[in-house]
């Protein structure tokens, strides 16, 4: 379709730069280590990258505390790097979007420097603050992302501000007309100098209750998305007032030529609220669906949440697919077991879905989380923590390029910021030079995705097939994945195959076997 966005059927790659690849030797990546590695990306055939945060930030919550919205991060490189980086991409045509972080900044940001000085500070309605509860204590019943109260105490001017984060991390006052202000410049400074758009940092969190009531208990037998720390986010997040923002966003974002492209960071549990976060095609282009990354990695969950997703969108709208990131770990983890084909058949589905995929770095090489040891934790937020979500570090742990002692992603003898995966675990280079690599099949899938697939939700219709076996048809092409542990067939017989996650033969063309998949192309005749 000549009209159809870039986004839509494109494949793309979530870069943290800080462990892609590191140009200067300082343990951290970099802007110029990325320019440096672009035409890998060329040639797995990344439509666009997201880099995680690149501005400038006393680094609590490693850029997601930003102190300067409109410059880069010193350790991370300069504007001319930047602008470098986005020229490069063009060339090459990846487009560059950057990581906004609107709900909050860091307390080292000059407004907030300035508004807590004093109660009629310039600043001082730009941030969330309270007087106390009669008690004395914090002013609601709210948590931050530790589970502590999520109120600061400021002695000097009497009064608690809010952070849903860090202490370090103050939330912005979105009812304060200047904030707007400030942040359509913000994009606009970044629209001029060709960014491609932004992934929106806690996009359904920006409005906060305006008379900042309590929030309710927790259902019981609750799921990951529907709160936490026994608390519903009723009232300090996904509030109605956010997608105003978004309607006057879309609108800057659509001045621009070629439109810019808003992909939201919506942390919510059902496909409902997602789908209002598209409006009624008129705030972001783009959402990222949790729901599917939190569904069971099995044909019944999958088929419901891609049918919820499927039917909840507003009509025309792209839906996003994604299973690793900075956050809740790799896909190869968390449903993969680190099982090869099962990770060949996660990939299979991620990049065959319509819409925009987005890959985490390391997903095309099956990286799985890394184990990193309480004294190598970087991550502040999740220090120490246990259980299900654990440390975040784990899948934040450098690219490993090739064999060596530094992997490629530093200098000889340089410490990496956070540990390297172990050298069992597979490499880039060793996986390029094996075309029947995890790697390769990524790529292939990649080429097949912009060859024969569009993109477009009108053409995808999931089958109706056996318990296990997942199977869709988007035009005359059919995938079928075989999520059970029992022999499968393509439900539409063999057909001309284009790709499978293993190259096993089989007596029977349309032979699935247990963790197996397939893309063919549909031949009634051959059926
Ligand atoms: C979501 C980001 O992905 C996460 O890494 C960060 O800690 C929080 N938002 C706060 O900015
Ligand atoms: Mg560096």
């Amino acid at each position: 379709m000549a009209d159809s966005p870039w986004w839509q059927g494109a494949a793309l790659y979530q870069l943290y730069v800080r462990s892609w690849h590191d140009s200067d030797g300082d343990g951290y990546g970099d802007i110029r280590g990325i320019l440096e590695r672009l035409d890998y990306l060329s040639w797995l055939g990344i439509d666009g990258v997201w880099l995680s945060p690149t501005m400038p930030s006393p680094d609590e919550d490693w850029g997601y505390d930003v102190s300067d919205y409109t410059s880069v991060h010193p350790e991370l490189g300069t504007l001319a790097d930047l602008d470098a980086l986005i020229a490069a991409g063009t060339e090459r045509g990846i487009r560059v979007l950057l990581d906004l972080v609107p709900n909050h900044t860091s307390s080292a940001h000059p407004w907030f420097v300035d508004a807590r000085t004093a109660r009629d500070s310039a600043h001082r309605d730009y941030y969330v603050w309270a007087d106390p509860a009669p008690d004395g204590g914090p002013p609601n019943n709210w948590l931050d992302a530790t589970g502590q109260p999520a109120w600061q105490w400021e002695p000097a001017t009497g009064q608690y501000y809010l952070h849903n984060f860090l202490a370090g991390q103050p939330d912005l006052n979105w009812w304060e007309p200047a904030v707007h202000a400030e942040f359509r410049r913000i994009l606009d400074f970044w629209f001029d100098r060709g960014v491609a758009g932004f992934r929106i940092d806690v996009a359904h969190g920006l409005y906060k209750d305006a008379e900042l009531r309590d929030n309710p208990p927790l259902q019981a037998n609750h799921g990951e998305l529907d709160g936490r720390y026994g608390l519903q986010p009723v009232y300090n997040a996904n509030r109605p007032q956010t997608h105003d923002i978004y309607r006057d966003w879309r609108q800057i974002a659509g001045s621009y030529a070629p439109p810019r492209l808003l992909l939201g960071e919506t942390w919510v549990p059902d496909a409902g609220r997602l789908a209002s976060y598209y409006g009624s095609n008129d705030e972001l282009q783009l959402a990222f669906n949790f729901p599917f990354a939190f569904a069971e990695f099995s044909e019944a969950g999958l088929r419901d949440v891609i049918s919820k997703t499927l039917a909840a969108l507003p009509f025309g709208a792209c839906p996003v697919w994604m299973a690793s990131n900075h956050d809740i770990g790799r896909f190869p983890s968390r449903w993969c077991a680190e099982d090869k084909p099962r990770i060949r058949l996660a990939l299979l589905l991620l990049l065959t879905l319509p819409g925009t995929t987005v890959l985490y770095y390391g997903d095309e090489i099956g990286m799985a989380d890394v184990l990193v040891l309480p004294d190598l934790q970087r991550d502040a937020m999740t220090k120490g923590a246990a259980g299900k979500r654990g440390n975040r570090d784990r899948a934040r742990t450098p690219m490993r390029w090739d064999g060596s002692a530094s992997a490629g992603f530093t200098a000889a003898g340089v410490v990496p910021w956070l540990p390297l995966p172990d050298v069992s675990e597979p490499d880039v280079a060793e996986q390029r030079g094996d075309t029947s690599s995890t790697l390769w099949f990524c790529k292939q899938l990649i080429d097949l995705r912009h060859t024969e697939l569009g993109g477009g939700v009108a053409d995808f219709e999931l089958l109706p097939g056996p318990a296990g076996l997942l199977a869709y048809r988007v035009g005359d092409i059919v995938v079928g994945l075989n999520l059970s542990a029992e022999q499968q067939r393509m439900p539409t017989g063999a057909g001309r195959q284009l790709l499978a996650t293993t190259g096993a033969a089989s007596a029977d063309p349309a032979a699935l076997g247990p963790s197996h998949g397939k893309i063919a192309r549909w031949l009634p005749a051959l059926g």
